[in-house]
């Protein structure tokens, strides 16, 4: 069932409450937020809209996990100053999140005025969906909004605690994560692919489970392939191998076949002598020279066209993770190589993930795909097939 939308609300000359999902890497420095503001900038239709309704716009996120109490490095402040630079307005920062300061600065604000409240978890009852928390952020305004699909995961007073206590709808950010991650997995243009990397099956297992019954094709890079080559009793040289997954991994290659879906594994990669971003040694090897000291670092180039070319045949791509160590920058190509396939394709392209993401972002392709998800945890819970309480907690579409 659709949730409420943001356009079924009636929102001028009021207060409007927007969690917001400004979680952004602060621990790379200020200078870097405007290169890593793309969660930021997903949330701007939105706080435009507000806007452009004549709202009080009060922003609430979360920044880090300051674990319930106050850590000067996680203050909000910095984000705030991006904010207003990309929305070409000031923006009032306020340095707590409740209170009589906060709420007199709430109380004096004037239609188009956009205040972002202090880091909630700064409290303890945010991670603890405490309720006297969530009627205090309540108490703030006179409609809320939830446009954070990167917390949705979480159920948390700020997510899940204030709809019970104010008028609620979706964001525009949220409900187009929703609608177009949900449309790839259940109602896709076809054929559907699954792209998945990232260092570890682990992480992938709920996604794999529930995205087999549903693609065309599965492609396989990132850590993650070692694994699997290992369970079809390939040489892995030095590269972690998840022992306690290599079952797991034979029976998605086993049931794989058995729907026919192919599945794509590398044919050829690229090695290191050492698992570092500037090793002394490495070079590109098939599948069954892989050294025995060596580690695997990336899909070497053949992978990568084998890959792209058989992409290039699917209406629809879902992408999760890396297909290397793409923090290494000498390890990045198999990653580039398929993310500019990608985003040259005129088909559905869903990026969901934070390191995709991030990578994506790095790549500068962002605007090319039809979707780089703000979630990380949440993104791979969608795709999990879970409903994430921060979109179950909002009223079924319909007028307030
Ligand atoms: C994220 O970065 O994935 C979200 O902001 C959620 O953060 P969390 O994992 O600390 O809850």
């Amino acid at each position: 069932m659709a949730k409420r939308s943001l356009r079924d609300m009636d929102v001028a000359g009021k207060r409007v409450l927007a969690r917001v999902d400004f979680n952004v890497p602060i621990e790379q420095g200020v200078d870097h937020l405007s290169i890593y503001d793309h969660r930021l900038k997903a949330t701007l239709p939105t706080i435009q809209y507000l806007l452009d309704q004549g709202a009080k716009v009060i922003l609430c996120s979360h920044l880090g996990r300051p674990d319930g109490k106050v850590v000067e490095e996680l203050r909000l402040k910095p984000v705030g100053e991006r904010l207003s630079v990309l929305l070409a307005r000031p923006v009032t920062v306020l340095n707590e999140s409740t209170g009589l300061t906060v709420e007199s600065s709430v109380n004096s604000m004037s239609p188009g005025d956009v205040v972002i409240l202090e880091n909630i978890r700064f409290h303890p009852g945010e991670e603890k969906n405490d309720q006297d928390l969530a009627k205090a952020l309540g108490s703030l305004a006179d409609l809320f909004v939830m446009d954070a699909f990167a917390v949705a995961h979480r159920a948390h007073a700020s997510v899940v605690g204030v709809p019970r206590y104010l008028p609620s709808a979706a964001g525009f950010l949220l409900q187009q994560e929703i609608e177009l991650m949900g449309k790839a997995m259940e109602d896709p243009a076809r054929p559907l692919a699954a792209v998945l990397g990232g260092a570890k099956v682990h992480d992938k297992i709920l996604v794999l489970e529930n995205l087999l019954s549903k693609i065309d094709k599965l492609f396989i890079g990132g850590g993650m392939a070692v694994t699997f080559l290992k369970s079809l009793g390939r040489h892995t040289g030095a590269s972690a191998v998840e022992e306690d997954k290599l079952d797991f991994a034979s029976q998605i290659l086993q049931q794989a076949e058995r729907n026919d879906i192919p599945v794509y594994l590398p044919e050829d990669v690229v090695v290191a002598s050492q698992f570092s971003g500037n090793p002394p040694e490495s070079k590109t090897v098939g599948i069954d020279q892989i050294p025995p000291d060596w580690y695997v670092m990336d899909i070497g180039r053949s992978s990568a066209r084998k890959f792209v070319s058989e992409l290039q045949k699917c209406k629809t791509v879902i992408w999760n993770g890396p297909m290397g160590v793409f923090e290494f920058p000498a390890f990045t190509e198999g990653t580039r190589q398929v993310g500019e396939a990608l985003a040259a394709l005129n088909n559905t392209t869903i990026v969901g993930g934070g390191s995709t993401a991030e990578a994506v972002e790095e790549l500068g392709l962002m605007e090319k795909m039809t979707l780089v998800s703000t979630g990380g945890g949440a993104a791979l819970e969608f795709l999990e097939g879970k409903i994430l309480p921060g979109v179950a907690a909002l009223p079924d579409k319909g007028p307030c």
